[in-house]
């Protein structure tokens, strides 16, 4: 955590959830922030849910009311045109849609998103005036064969490369794949180096302006280890998965990385 940067913390709901149930929980959500729920001042902790696609629109109002961010899971490049099963950021935007989660490991791998495309999603995004959460990390076979800068690097050179320089709106959640939905985080010292080797890779290309670049951590993150993280000095929030999809489970890690006044 650093105090140039504004913390994020981010819910991944992938393909869970109904249109209903995600209008229930966030409908729940705010009746327990009305209820005196910690919800922290949007301009200290910028919080994200990410519903599926159909949701974004019915959840936005809601949200915004509540001070909390709305994001898409994927972007397709363009604006409009014939390209069936495509939605473009100007798309996600118009049903109010803020910030994209871009190359995901679950789409280059379900999807075949390269590097390349990846890259040109996250410029896609921000000319769209969103706001992209790019997903790096390696596999375990690469982790264990001692790659893992490798591919981070690769990634995220290929990023840095398609998006205007020094654009700070850019998000980076380092993302190792055996760690995601499997129980099993990363260690926070392991995951604070990643996170410094991602900063260290824009500040390379941008000088300074790099110093606004976001790296979250993602991977098996719950409210019993997200603190850990969110206090190393290389990483500026969590992209949760599996723990966002619980209420009391969200709450408790809005309440750990935003404690009440009084608490
Ligand atoms: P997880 O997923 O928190 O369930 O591990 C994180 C992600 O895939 O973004």
């Amino acid at each position: 955590m650093n105090a140039e940067r504004r913390p994020m913390l981010a819910a991944n709901w992938k393909m869970h959830k109904s249109v209903l149930e995600s209008l229930a929980f966030v409908r729940a959500w705010s009746r327990r922030v009305a209820d005196g729920a910690t919800l922290p001042d949007r301009t200290q902790v910028e919080l994200v849910l990410c519903p599926t696609l159909p949701a974004l629109w019915p959840v936005a109002g809601l949200l915004d009311a509540m001070g909390v961010a709305v994001g898409a899971q994927n972007v397709d490049l363009g604006t409009e045109g014939a390209v069936t099963g495509g939605v473009s950021g100007h798309l996600l935007a118009e049903a109010l849609a803020t910030h994209v989660i871009v190359g995901h490991s679950e789409r280059r791998r379900l999807f075949g998103e390269t590097d390349a495309m990846v890259a040109a999603k996250a410029a896609a995004a921000l000319a769209a005036g969103l706001t992209p959460i790019v997903c790096v990390g390696e596999s375990s076979a690469e982790r264990h064969a001692g790659e893992t800068q490798g591919v981070v690097t690769r990634q995220l050179t290929a990023v840095l490369n398609a998006v205007p320089e020094g654009d700070g709106r850019l998000v980076v959640a380092y993302e190792p794949l055996w760690a995601i939905g499997t129980g099993q985080g990363a260690v926070p010292a392991d995951a604070n180096q990643v996170a410094g080797w991602c900063r260290a890779l824009a500040a390379a290309a941008w000088g300074p302006a790099a110093n606004r670049v976001r790296v979250l951590y993602g991977g098996s993150v719950t409210r019993d280890n997200i603190l850990g993280f969110w206090h190393a000095d290389e990483i500026d929030g969590a992209l949760v998965g599996g723990a966002s999809l619980e209420m009391e489970s969200w709450l408790a890690m809005v309440r750990t990385v935003a404690p009440p006044p009084s608490a």
